[in-house]
């Protein structure tokens, strides 16, 4: 059954911390369970996926998990849509919600999945904009948890560009207590409104930012990295030269704690952000958390859009 307050999902500030820790709860559950146990939390329900960019992980285990949970799916190309044509966002909110229940949407500006959230009278959940990667986010936690077996406290260092995945990331941190020290070149720290954002909103994380990455790493538990060119950037004049110093490499991942864990949100470039030896390493949890993606967005589906049923636990 639905049990969060939140209508949609857009950059993780939606949510109280005590419903982070039950969507985490109910994703472990559903994780022990496996992918093949058929459910019927949102039965009936149909979700309309909406992508403007390419993507493997969040696409494939909405899609899975929507169908799992007894849902619908119905995956839109944005170039399949009217609003290609030059049909208004609202517009498409409103039609969309008279047939669907759930709306994900990827896209570029994230004024734009602002805007089909509020004109939509259904559920809008952000699956990645240039700003912000919410549901990338509960899978982070959820793979913290499960190496880590806590949250506050952690000690979480950033390497790279401060984009979509370090912004929510920021928030989610911030909101579990977990310090969070993030190390990029001059010019690609995280948005400075989300730096303030973070300093005003309720939690015990800690949030630094540097152009140091040794000193990010020193006393980390987990070491963070996202591509160094996100999707839209293929374009711009990024030196990626600048980036070189932020890469997780055998030598970095020596200057956190012994038992540190590496993670990454997927796609990688090998040799770039993180040598293939560290991804394919023991104190790496890249694939776990990949796979936990399927499981936390589970949960927010059951959370936002869930039915009562019998057959439910
Ligand atoms: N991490 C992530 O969002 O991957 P995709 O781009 O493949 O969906
Ligand atoms: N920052 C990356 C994340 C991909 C999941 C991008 O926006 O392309």
């Amino acid at each position: 059954m639905a049990f969060l307050e939140t209508k949609d999902f857009l950059d993780f500030t939606e949510l109280t911390k005590d419903e982070v820790y039950k969507i985490l709860s109910l994703s472990s559950e559903l994780k022990k369970e496996g992918k093949n146990k058929k459910r019927y939390d949102i039965e009936g329900k149909t979700v309309a996926l909406i992508f403007n960019k390419p993507s493997t992980r969040t696409r494939v285990s909405f899609e899975a998990g929507i169908f799992q949970l007894g849902g619908n799916p119905i995956y839109l190309h944005s170039s399949d849509l009217q609003i290609k044509r030059g049909e208004t966002i609202s517009d498409t909110a409103k039609v969309l919600s008279s047939y669907t229940d759930l709306i994900v949407i990827r896209t570029h500006a994230h004024e734009e999945a602002q805007e089909l959230a509020k004109h939509a009278s259904i559920p809008v959940v952000n699956a990645l904009t240039d700003l912000y990667h919410p549901c990338q986010a509960l899978a982070d936690l959820l793979t913290v948890q499960e190496h880590k077996e806590r949250l506050g406290g952690i000690n979480l260092a950033y390497f790279g560009d401060g984009n979509n995945v370090c912004h929510s990331l920021m928030i989610a941190a911030k909101k579990c207590g977990i310090n969070m020290k993030i190390a990029t070149p001059k010019g690609f720290e995280p948005s400075k409104d989300v730096v303030k954002l973070t300093e005003h909103m309720e939690g015990e994380g800690k949030i630094e930012v540097f152009n140091d990455s040794a000193k990010a790493a020193s006393k980390a538990d987990v070491l963070y990295t996202d591509v160094w060119v996100s999707m839209g950037e293929e374009d711009e004049d990024k030196h990626l030269t600048l980036f070189k110093p932020y890469q997780i490499n055998k030598e970095l991942v020596s200057k956190a704690k012994d038992d540190a864990i590496v993670m990454h949100c997927l796609p990688a470039h090998r040799g770039e952000e993180i040598t293939a030896d560290v991804i394919d390493s023991k104190q790496s949890v890249i694939f776990d958390q990949a796979e936990n993606r399927l499981y936390t967005q589970k949960a927010l589906l059951v959370g936002l859009i869930g039915v009562e049923h019998e057959n439910i636990l």
